[in-house]
């Protein structure tokens, strides 16, 4: 691939501020300088540095953030700032997008990928990917409210009842819920139905890839970090 198109697939602007970046000298290729935008590359492992930064070229990205509150997850916020403010500004020019969304005041794990692919199979209720939540209550826990969620509770606007795959109770005022759909304040509103209330709400994993364990359980709120194959493998992804 051409350099000036390789960098402009990376994110790195038009492809004629990335011409202009490299005559001016600020691209090296593979730990050595290049200056002309038509020199051809081979992808394959290939790496760049701009700005002081190395860049591994990559087809598609795959993200982890560790959401913290106060984020809204859209490019246009209303009330807060958005969460791709997190991002490095070349992954959100590449046109990566958040796997669904979280409340603003919601914590926790949040998926962002420009692999469309992706982002339809870790959303898509037909492939059942379970989200795990945990939820601090307002009203201390009673047995039946895992009960309820477990059998479904009937939302308005939803024509079925909507059931947790699992729900156990932590402590007095904690709980752990795993949904495998992704509606509109789904776990706030599924409590709520069964009659307690959220207070705060954390996201501790997507299927086999948590927050709480491996290399992510270092990400701290407001980090975040690529994906590798074994990450994606936990998801249950192959590209
Ligand atoms: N369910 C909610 O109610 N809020 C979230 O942010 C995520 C799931």
């Amino acid at each position: 691939m051409r350099l000036e198109r390789l960098l402009q697939s990376q994110g790195f602007g038009s492809r004629k501020a990335c011409r202009l970046r490299i005559e001016a000298g600020d691209v090296r290729v593979n730990g050595a300088p290049c200056l002309d935008p038509q020199a051809e590359f081979d992808t394959a492992g290939l790496t760049f540095e701009i700005d002081g930064e190395t860049w591994a070229y990559a087809e598609h990205v795959y993200l982890a953030l560790h959401k913290p509150a106060g984020f809204e997850c859209t490019h246009q916020p209303q009330h807060h700032r958005s969460v791709y403010a997190l991002l490095s500004p070349p992954l959100v020019r590449r046109g990566v997008q958040s796997v669904g969304r979280l409340d603003a005041d919601t914590t926790g794990l949040l998926l962002f990928s420009d692999d469309g692919r992706f982002i339809h199979a870790m959303a898509s209720p037909k492939r059942c990917v379970a989200k795990h939540y945990r939820a601090i209550l307002k009203h201390a826990f009673d047995e039946t409210l895992p009960k309820q969620l477990l059998a479904g509770v009937s939302l308005t606007g939803e024509p079925t009842p909507l059931a947790a795959l699992s729900a156990q109770q932590i402590d007095a005022y904690t709980l752990a819920l795993s949904i495998d759909q992704g509606k509109y304040h789904q776990v706030k509103r599924m409590v709520a139905a069964a009659g307690n209330r959220v207070e705060a709400l954390h996201r501790v994993g997507f299927g086999a890839l948590s927050l709480e364990e491996g290399s992510l359980s270092a990400l701290a709120p407001g980090d975040c970090c690529h994906l590798g194959e074994n990450h994606l493998a936990l998801l249950g992804y192959r590209h």
